[in-house]
């Protein structure tokens, strides 16, 4: 690999360097999800709300801790049995309602602050995609990234309510408990202790298997959707061929592998709940014997208080800990997945120091001694050509031979594995991606049209274009559209494109397409074989427009319409990624080479 400029970012791969890749801990994943927090808007408020929150929570074991604290102290031989008795029935009572006054208002805390941690992941995770390399995005299937994103989402609600709301309020409780009792009596707080460290190992042991089953599930998850996304995406093409029947077989059968794999790990479970229904058993059977023992010199009464409070309250929370251990391991098991994603190599972003393009200069263009392969196969093999400010090059060949490679390089979303390009005689990867691509206005052969009104898609190319800008732009490109209703039949800024713009014709398409990229009124067109697919009338009445528009700019122009090529400055003819031939139209027409017969054959054909 070649290394530019002795820079961190070597030529020949659009990605960094992947990060090593490793399950996370507790700890190290409560950090990350914090850091999350930290970026939410206000953080005050959201640090502020977490610990409301705490204090509210702990109010509510605090409650319960004195409660029983108050009974295991009651005094049967004293002579005020009475008065107690009503002391204790209001604690309980007034805890009650303070418990239930506190719930809502933890509940909407919590939720606030799930929400907010699920935005920001969320908005991470999307704007995570736009930073991946182009050939990640063609490779990996939407509806992982989107099951993905739900299942984030999943994570955060489950998380945060386990434990800020149950480990760390029970955590506190067993600490007061234990000391309380360590006072009071020899050994029961060391009751206590034992129970609390064997229920949290035994919690954690289950928690860790766990998790595993979580995160296969989560990965099972993400590739069946993107399968089902895939096959939902193709209604058209399954009506055309015949295969909806096909199609809905394939659904099930991702379906059923998703539920095998699922069933299995669910059996896998259960018989792992087995062992730990046991044991919970067990600890109810022993721990009151254990904290009668251990209360030397207390009244019976005063036993049986401790012991009611210690089963009816401790050990049930114990249980709920247990359950919130394994929903903060497999949380953070689960969030590997998604940090796994974050952390997915970006494509390579602007060199440290990277400077602005200038603005508004018609830009000179050149490729020097240019390869490029994907993976193994060369694609473009010591590919050089200048395109001067405001001159237009044509660049053709058969279908596969690197025509578009060459834009997708020189808009850097694919870095040459040796050669270089500049702009203006500037490195491209020397300048910022932002700057360079503002350079250009681009037309492909697919109008990258979205589900939106005309006004909208043309608008897109500047956002906050006025109608009056929208309307210019689309007249230039010759779209007859009128602003409302009515005029130009039903071509107007309201009319919606449909999906993929299918509710306009093909020329129509590009039409907006071409007035979107000359809003953006870059300095330089790209145009990838904008006119192919539409008929010839309409393909040459394009074309005119195109030429019209691109007169003073620099262009390159895809085609394979060659008789669209006269009166280009320069024509590159491409044959398996090497330039054949290289000239103005009517020298490679002379030389009666490659060009020429392609040019002769088509006119045969028409
Ligand atoms: N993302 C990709 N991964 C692997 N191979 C690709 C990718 N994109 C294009 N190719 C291959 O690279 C070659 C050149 O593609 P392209 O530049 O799109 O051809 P065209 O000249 O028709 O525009 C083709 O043979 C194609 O199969
Ligand atoms: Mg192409």
């Amino acid at each position: 690999m070649v290394e530019k400029g002795g820079d961190a970012i070597a030529v020949g791969s659009d990605v960094e360097a992947p990060p090593e890749k490793r399950t996370i801990g507790i700890w190290e994943g409560l950090l990350y999800l914090n850091g999350f927090f930290t970026q939410v808007d206000g953080y005050y408020t959201a640090f502020m709300g977490r610990y409301v929150f705490l204090v509210a929570a702990h109010l509510q074991f605090a409650i319960t801790v004195s409660v029983g604290t108050y009974v295991a102290n009651i005094d049967l031989d004293d002579g005020l049995i009475q008065q107690k008795i009503y002391v204790l029935v209001g604690v309980i009572a007034g805890s009650y309602l303070l418990m239930q006054i506190a719930k809502p208002f933890r509940e909407a805390l919590l939720m606030w602050y799930r929400v907010k941690g699920g935005e920001t992941i969320g908005t991470a995770m999307i704007a995570k995609i736009f930073n991946l390399p182009l050939g990640e995005i063609t490779t990996t299937p939407t509806g992982e990234f989107t099951q993905l994103l739900v299942q984030n989402g999943k994570i955060t609600e489950t998380f945060h309510p386990a434990f800020y709301g149950i480990a760390i309020p029970l955590c506190v409780e067993t600490l007061f408990l234990f000391i309380f009792l360590s006072a009071a009596y020899k050994y029961a707080g060391m009751v206590i202790l034992v129970l609390f460290v064997t229920f949290s190992t035994v919690g954690y042991i289950t928690a860790l298997r766990m998790s595993d089953r979580s995160q296969n599930e989560l990965r099972n998850g993400m590739q069946m959707f993107g399968k089902l996304v895939g096959y939902m995406a193709s209604y058209e093409r399954a009506h055309y061929f015949g295969n909806v029947d096909h199609t809905i077989g394939l659904v099930r059968d991702a379906i059923t592998e998703y539920n095998v794999n699922r069933y299995n790990d669910k059996v896998g479970e259960l018989s792992e709940e087995f062992p730990m229904l046991m044991f919970g058993v067990v600890c109810h059977v022993l721990a009151p014997v254990l904290i009668a023992l251990s209360m030397e010199g207390s009244t019976l009464f005063q036993r049986l208080a401790m012991i009611g409070y210690v089963v009816g309250v401790y050990l049930t929370e114990l249980q709920q800990f247990t359950t919130a251990l394994a929903q903060i391991r497999t949380g953070v098991s689960d969030f590997t997945v998604v940090r796994e994603f974050l952390e997915r190599p970006n494509a390579v972003g602007d060199r440290p120091g990277a400077v602005e393009l200038a603005p508004g200069i018609s830009p000179a263009i050149e490729f020097k001694n240019v390869v490029f392969s994907y993976g193994e196969r060369v694609i473009l093999d010591d590919v050089s050509f200048k395109v001067d400010a405001g001159s237009r090059l044509g660049v053709v060949g058969s279908s596969g031979c690197g025509k578009s490679t060459i834009m997708k390089l020189l808009l850097r979303f694919y870095a040459p594995t040796s050669g270089t390009i500049t702009v203006n005689g500037q490195d491209i990867y020397s300048v910022t991606a932002d700057s360079l691509r503002s350079l250009f206005s681009v037309v492909t052969q697919d109008s990258q049209l979205f589900n939106g009104t005309i006004r909208e898609n043309i608008g897109y190319g500047k956002l906050g274009s006025s109608d009056d800008d929208i309307l210019h732009a689309a007249k230039l490109a010759e779209l007859a559209l009128g602003a409302t209703e009515g005029e130009n039949n039903d071509m107007n800024l309201d009319k919606p494109c449909g999906e993929k713009g299918a509710h306009l014709s093909g020329g129509q398409q590009q039409r907006v397409a071409l007035a979107r990229a000359m809003l953006k009124n870059g300095m330089c067109y790209l145009l990838d074989e904008p006119t192919t697919g539409l008929d010839g009338v309409v393909a040459r009445q394009l074309q005119d427009t195109f030429d019209e528009i691109t007169q003073a700019s620099s262009t390159i122009m895809i085609t394979h319409h060659l008789e669209d090529l006269k009166n280009a400055d320069q024509i590159i003819y491409l044959d398996q990624g090497k330039i054949l031939e290289h000239g103005t139209f009517d020298e490679l027409v002379g030389a009666k080479g490659e060009f020429y017969s392609q040019l002769e054959a088509r006119k045969r054909a028409s």
